[in-house]
């Protein structure tokens, strides 16, 4: 949510910057905008739009400078237009700041320097942070360096902040800081870069370190020091050693990342589990979690926390381990969680899953859970991120980074995470080996699953070029694939902006009926399994009220195929692996449907990948 890149070094900062805003715009593509420090004068420029305008803009001037900060806007006070877009500039005109975060106390500072006389310009949050530093650099009794100014400042605002600034009068200087919004930085030859994560970093150097809250860095004549920003206490990090490399963070071949990533899928599931099985005796092997492995077997209750998709996969994560190791688990959306009176307990444990690791609600919740005295577990897709960092242990899901805002391959590498969890814990108490072994081979057989879930593309196309123009979808399933329902039906509404609804199949008589007429497409879950008959019912009565139906399943039949408008059949799985395989079909449904809507895939409106503001 935001993206932004600092840099200072021998080169030219202006393309450094922007290739960095291009690896960071599926943080936030409203408005974009650069500052830099030049022979002893501030330039910047922003603009609302993509970082593809800015770049036409900047390509017409001849700025450039060796220092120099930008930014990306996902907007959250003021709407986006060139004014409200960063960097933020001081009323004096030689600072510029940008930020990712929200400054929960502006409008009362803001009011405080108006009647001191500072001119504000923008509809922002965020200029409130400019104006202050500028006045209390400039405009105060004792002198004191830019880099207390900032701190002092920082110190005013509650809220949440990542921040990166520059001053015409200490050119030389670049200071960031964080607390609660994701920082890097990035440690090169004679360079040092600064970002919310470290894709723009990995062309200059994969030597980092993250960041964490209440601490700030100001680099200075090639040299760095973090302090925090409260006590000025200086503060010794471990350099991190990234492992990612440029190919996984472009596109390819591919018109869109979501396309990428749904083709990913052929190995980033196998990726996932690799290392992890154990055939010969029905189980898995999960490193990461070891040291707390006897306090979830004998936990009274978990909770699973999270947001969106990774709550969605969460909900099968309950139905999972419910099933495998018989403990009781609650899901709950991380934004309520974390406000609710939740009954946490020593022997309460927390999942929490996220693939970007940085979602604000996501994390507050681990907090609590942590001050509550319970232990924390997390389920994140990026290595060094701070859920990662933060919780007690976890379990990564090695997909490789997820750039299309839409997530895709996360959320199988998710379940499948959850699965092996569940398998684990299950073995350890009733589950036999046979059943183990079973599961596990499913699991083994899934890239030749998806290969050929991904040759159904042509029926999918055909599918979405008959549906397009609905105005409304409805998903329908059962048990463990009625999260796949609502994941199906959110993957719509995020990239094709179709209103879709997830229901359980047998609700639907509750209440979704009235929708359906002849214009009401109903995408039905329907394997082969112990719930077969029941959805046929569903689809039955769908079918007496004209419904247009599309059933995916794993095998046809006569009755299927009389009562269906378009069938998808995908491969015969294991019950429980089939969650996996049918939110991939789900997820190209969704792709074609929002091609034929010449949607934006990767940049859908309104959407932010990592919503790291509450
Ligand atoms: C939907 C989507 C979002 C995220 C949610 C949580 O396609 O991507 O709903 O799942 O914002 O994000 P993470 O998993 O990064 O915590």
């Amino acid at each position: 949510m935001c993206g932004i890149v600092g840099y200072v070094g021998s080169k030219d900062s202006i393309p450094v910057l922007l290739r960095g805003l291009k690896r960071l715009e599926y943080r936030g593509y409203d408005s974009a905008g650069v500052a830099v420090l030049h022979e002893n004068n501030l330039h910047f420029i922003k603009k609302a739009g993509k970082v593809s305008s800015l770049q036409s803009f900047i390509d017409d001037t001849t700025i450039k400078g060796n220092l120099g900060i930008a930014h990306t806007r996902w907007a959250t006070h003021g709407e986006p237009n060139d004014i409200n877009a960063h960097p933020h500039i001081d009323h004096t005109e030689k600072i510029a700041l940008v930020h990712n975060g929200i400054i929960e106390n502006y409008d009362s500072i803001k009011q405080a320097l108006i009647k001191r006389g500072v001119p504000f310009t923008s509809n922002t949050d965020s200029e409130v942070l400019v104006q202050l530093i500028s006045e209390l650099y400039y405009n105060n009794n004792e002198k004191i360096s830019f880099e207390d100014a900032v701190r002092a400042a920082l110190q005013e605002v509650i809220g949440a902040y990542g921040i990166v600034v520059i001053c015409k009068d200490e050119p030389n200087k670049l200071i960031a800081a964080r607390m609660g919004s994701p920082l890097v930085l990035g440690i090169g030859e004679g360079e040092f870069l600064i970002a919310s994560d470290a894709s723009p970093i990995i062309e200059y150097t994969r030597n980092v370190i993250y960041l964490d809250d209440n601490e700030l860095v100001t680099i200075d004549d090639g040299h760095y020091s973090i302090s925090k920003i409260d006590s000025k206490n200086i503060v010794n990090k471990t350099l991190t050693k990234i492992d990612l490399t440029i190919e996984e963070i472009e596109k390819g071949e591919f018109p869109h990342f979501m396309l990428k990533e749904i083709h990913d899928q052929q190995h980033s599931i196998s990726d996932t589990m690799r290392g992890r099985f154990n055939l010969e005796d029905g189980t898995t092997q999960l490193g990461g979690i070891s040291d707390y492995f006897s306090n979830i077997l004998s936990a009274s209750r978990i909770y699973i926390t999270a947001c969106g998709t990774s709550w969605h996969a969460g909900l099968i994560g309950k139905h999972l381990i419910e099933e495998y190791a018989r403990v009781p688990v609650h899901v709950e959306y991380a934004s309520e969680f974390r406000y609710r009176n939740v009954i946490i307990d020593s022997d309460t444990i927390l999942i929490a899953i996220s693939q970007s690791g940085e979602t604000a609600d996501t994390l507050a919740a681990i907090r609590k859970t942590k001050k509550l005295g319970a232990i924390t577990l997390g389920i994140c897709n990026v290595v060094g991120s701070t859920i990662s960092r933060e919780t007690h242990a976890g379990i990564f899901t090695h997909t490789g980074p997820e750039i299309g805002v839409a997530s895709t391959k996360a959320f199988t590498a998710q379940l499948t995470i959850l699965i092996m969890l569940a398998l684990k814990l299950g073995r350890k108490k009733n589950v036999s080996k046979n059943r183990g072994k079973k599961l596990i081979r499913a699991l083994r057989d899934i890239d030749q699953d998806v290969v050929s879930i991904l040759k159904n593309s042509d029926e999918v196309k055909k599918v979405a070029k008959n549906t397009w123009k609905a105005n409304n979808f409805l998903y329908l399933g059962r048990g463990v694939n009625f999260p796949i329902a609502l994941e199906g039906a959110l993957k719509l509404k995020e990239i094709s902006y179709i209103h879709a609804e997830g229901y359980p199949a047998a609700e639907m008589k509750h209440g979704p009926i009235a929708l359906i007429d002849e214009n009401m497409p109903v995408v039905f879950i329907a394997p082969q399994d112990d719930s077969f008959s029941k959805v046929l019912a569903n689809i039955e009565e769908v079918k007496a009220r004209n419904g247009i139906i599309i059933t995916i399943t794993d095998k046809k039949n006569n009755l299927l195929e009389s009562l269906s408008d378009y069938i998808l059949t995908i491969p015969n799985t294991h019950k429980h692996v089939f969650p996996i395989t049918c939110s991939i079909i789900l997820q190209m449904l969704a792709y074609e449907l929002a091609i034929c809507r010449g949607c934006e895939i990767d940049q859908p409106r309104n959407l932010a990948k990592s919503v790291t503001v509450e």
